[in-house]
């Protein structure tokens, strides 16, 4: 077990618990005296009754499953069915899925009688190392993906490494790509602890995938949160987790948002940064292949992206609406040394329409 102790500020601590099969004593960590609002979705719900049924039924809040139900008709009906049955403010709402759910649950319980207690429990690989870490929660609009939310940090993210035990290879290469990202990023992360990942991804080692799991969400948590301690609403530091995003976005929109999953086009994105770093000489040849090459050992970018003229226009644009993008100007980050990037405004756009496939 890897426990994770964040002390937001004199008053408010928090915690991350990473375990394998940790909720099958749930309330180990939770207060039996407390009331418990659990949302998760159709698809968890059939897969995981035995955790549900350690919920009162009338406290559990089942929602649609998919991306596109991330919106407000959604946070409407959490809203609701809470409000319906009665949630005080001394209750607190837990979020049992994946980036979905816990981004709308989590906008729930900041939103919810001005807010009560949240705790995260994320079951997917990106939940776990990522999107359930550091507070940011909302929903999607028809002007763009989470337009509308708010900075709101779970009192308790419990991790159970079980859960991954159901994903499939999709949504797996989809955490994938973000993990990658850390450990592209590692360095630039200013954490006191060491993991390597770098070095742990590219070894051939003989442990499970259970400890390799560990070992990785660990890591990946335990950046998150000294990248969050240090820059909470992303003035600075914070913008080292959109390494390989500014491109992953366009590329998630050309390929129609459903070939390739979100962490594969973060590992494209990365292949262009790279791409650009190595022939602005911010780094060298060497660390350029080295990056493919770990890339290439997950599959996460196996596929060749062909665009059309018409799409390349497209990119640079989508790219450009980004809402990353200052005064006009593209910011990206690129590598610049061994697992560190840094954020550059003056590449030109010609040098980057020359890098696309
Ligand atoms: P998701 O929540 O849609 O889950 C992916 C699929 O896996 C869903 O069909 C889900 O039902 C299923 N699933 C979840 N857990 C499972 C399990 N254990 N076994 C089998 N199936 C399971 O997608 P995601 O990739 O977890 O999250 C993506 C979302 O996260 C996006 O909306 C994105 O905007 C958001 N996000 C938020 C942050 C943040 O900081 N808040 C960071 C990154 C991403
Ligand atoms: N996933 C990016 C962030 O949390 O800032």
């Amino acid at each position: 077990m890897k426990k994770i102790e964040i002390i937001n500020n004199e008053s408010t601590k928090s915690e991350i618990v990473i375990d394998y099969d940790l909720t099958k004593n749930i309330y180990d960590y939770l207060d039996e005296n407390k009331k418990y609002f659990l949302i998760t979705n159709t698809t968890l719900a059939k897969l995981y009754p035995d955790i549900i049924s350690k919920f009162e039924k009338e406290k559990v809040i089942v929602i649609k499953d998919g991306e596109k139900y991330k919106n407000f008709e959604t946070y409407n009906f959490i809203m609701n069915e809470l409000l319906k049955n009665k949630i005080e403010r001394k209750d607190a709402v837990i979020a049992l899925g994946g980036g979905v759910v816990g981004d709308l649950a989590g906008f729930c319980a900041s939103s919810i009688l001005r807010g009560v207690e949240l705790i995260q429990i994320p079951t997917t690989l990106l939940a776990m190392c990522d999107s359930s870490i550091g507070g940011k929660t909302g929903y999607n609009t028809k002007y763009g993906k989470n337009l509308i939310g708010s900075f709101y940090k779970a009192k308790k993210v419990l991790i159970d490494l079980k859960f991954l035990n159901t994903l499939n290879d999709y949504e797996l290469k989809c955490g994938m790509g973000e993990v990658l990202k850390y450990a592209f990023i590692e360095n630039s992360c200013k954490s006191e602890e060491k993991y390597d990942l770098m070095e742990f991804l590219s070894e051939n080692s003989s442990s499970s995938i259970k400890e390799k799991m560990n070992y990785i969400v660990s890591a990946c948590a335990s950046l998150k949160v000294n990248v969050v301690k240090l820059d909470e609403k992303e003035s600075g530091l914070r913008k080292v987790l959109n390494f390989g995003h500014t491109f992953a976005h366009p590329i998630e929109s050309l390929t129609g948002y459903n070939l390739i999953s979100h962490g594969q086009a973060v590992a494209y994105g990365i292949k262009m940064a790279s791409k650009l770093a190595c022939a602005n000489n911010l780094i060298d040849n060497g660390y350029y292949e080295r990056i493919n090459l770990l890339i290439d050992k997950f599959h996460l970018a196996d596929e060749k992206l062909e665009f059309n003229k018409n799409q390349l226009n497209d990119f640079i644009s989508l790219m450009t609406q980004d809402k990353k993008v200052q005064d006009g100007k593209i910011n990206l980050l690129l590598p610049v040394g061994y697992a560190q990037v840094g954020l550059f405004d003056s590449i030109d756009l010609p040098s980057i329409e020359a890098l696309l496939p």
